[in-house]
């Protein structure tokens, strides 16, 4: 396995990788009053020394008063707070690993499962949680530039802290994705509009804000889903010419990477090709991507909703598509929860000894 795709090493611009294999961003909710504590930074850390060259932090709340909906999820400012962070990247850099926060503001999405005392006050771009149902405040022109601002200063301290490349949430139904979505922006100012690349005019000028922040050569990977929580059906760019209109204007802005969440990574993402949706962002773009979506797991993640628990399975078909270049990287979700040596095992060609992943196991921070 050494001599795979998977484990030859790649620069993007200051970013040096050691190989292919990015720990997906996970909410863990173990940072009480949003503060990392130790046992966060021996967590991530210990994935560092299990072989991730890539760490993509949980999500991370910007400086905003509703950024995140629950006290356990960290934020990224705030003097407690950084230094928890910078204790997470100062461990990760010891055990040779690289690491970006990913910046988070959730709209107006909360987790069901969690008490959330600031519903009414979660803020987004028209006050929908879902189709046709509201749930708190508009932004105004004002909230979107200190929104678009708390993204910036968010990433300079990303820069600051001595992380090696930041990411941008823009899916899953939170905040950028919430602007992308005409189910969720029914602005009739510059940040709506009936055309996707119209409603992506925040997350461009998100883009170039933190583009500005962190100079020319720190790499800004921007996540993107197509499917919602609301619906895992949405497409918001249903063909390839949608997805370039969509795309174009974010990687003029100043997108490096784009980290197209897909929940099976083998699904085309539009008919007449096998390219999933990393593999037309990198055909259209010319930018590098990362591939996402029950890699390694005999199951997705809505298995995870339900309780059940995943087995290890064979790679054979993402390693095939990595060595013909579809996309450059490749994140691990649920198999690194579950076995924070899943790295150094594939490397060794140790499959049978892989640990696989119990939805129980996300009780503790192992
Ligand atoms: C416990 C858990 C928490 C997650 N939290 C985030 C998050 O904070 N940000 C994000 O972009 N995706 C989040 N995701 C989605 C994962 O990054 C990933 O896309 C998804 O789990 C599919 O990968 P997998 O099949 O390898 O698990 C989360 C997934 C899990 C399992």
């Amino acid at each position: 396995m050494e001599q795979s795709a998977l484990f030859q090493p790649i620069a993007i611009k200051s970013l040096r990788l050691p190989n292919r294999i990015v720990m997906a961003p996970m909410t863990r909710y173990f940072s009480p009053n949003g503060v990392p504590t130790p046992d966060v930074a021996a967590y991530y850390r210990r994935r560092a020394e299990g072989g991730v060259g890539l760490l993509i932090s949980e999500g991370t709340g910007i400086d905003r008063p509703t950024a995140v909906y629950d006290p356990d999820i960290p934020l990224f400012h705030g003097e407690s707070a950084l230094a928890g962070w910078k204790a997470v990247i100062d461990g990760v850099h010891a055990a040779g690993g690289r690491m970006a926060p990913q910046l988070w503001h959730v709209g107006a999405m909360a987790d069901p499962a969690r008490t959330c005392t600031c519903a009414s006050r979660l803020e987004s771009p028209s006050g929908f949680t879902a189709p046709g149902k509201k749930l708190g405040v508009i932004m105004t022109e004002s909230d979107i530039a200190d929104t678009i601002r708390a993204f910036a200063a968010g990433a300079a301290d990303a820069k600051r802290l001595g992380f090696d490349c930041v990411e941008l949430h823009g899916a899953h139904s939170y905040l950028i994705d919430q602007f992308f979505w005409e189910a969720t922006n029914h602005r009739t100012d510059a940040y709506g509009g009936a055309t996707l690349s119209e409603r992506s005019r925040f997350a461009a000028e998100v883009v170039r804000a933190v583009r500005r922040a962190v100079g020319e050569d720190f790499v800004i990977s921007l996540r993107l889903s197509q499917w919602k929580q609301q619906d895992f059906t949405v497409k918001l760019a249903p063909t390839p010419a949608a997805l370039d209109a969509w795309l174009g204007p974010l990687a003029d802005a100043g997108v490096d990477i784009f980290h197209c969440s897909q929940r099976r990574f083998w699904e085309p993402e539009f008919e007449g090709s096998d390219l999933n949706f990393a593999g037309w962002a990198r055909k259209l773009t010319g930018k590098r991507t990362i591939t996402v979506g029950s890699v390694g797991l005999d199951n997705d993640l809505l298995a995870m909703f339900a309780g059940e628990s995943s087995r290890p399975t064979s790679i054979q078909n993402l390693l095939a598509r990595l060595e013909r270049g579809e996309f450059d990287l490749v994140a691990v979700g649920r198999a690194l929860l579950g076995d924070a040596h899943w790295a150094a095992k594939i490397r060794a060609g140790r499959a049978q000894d892989l640990r696989g992943f119990d939805p129980q196991s996300l009780a503790t921070l192992y």
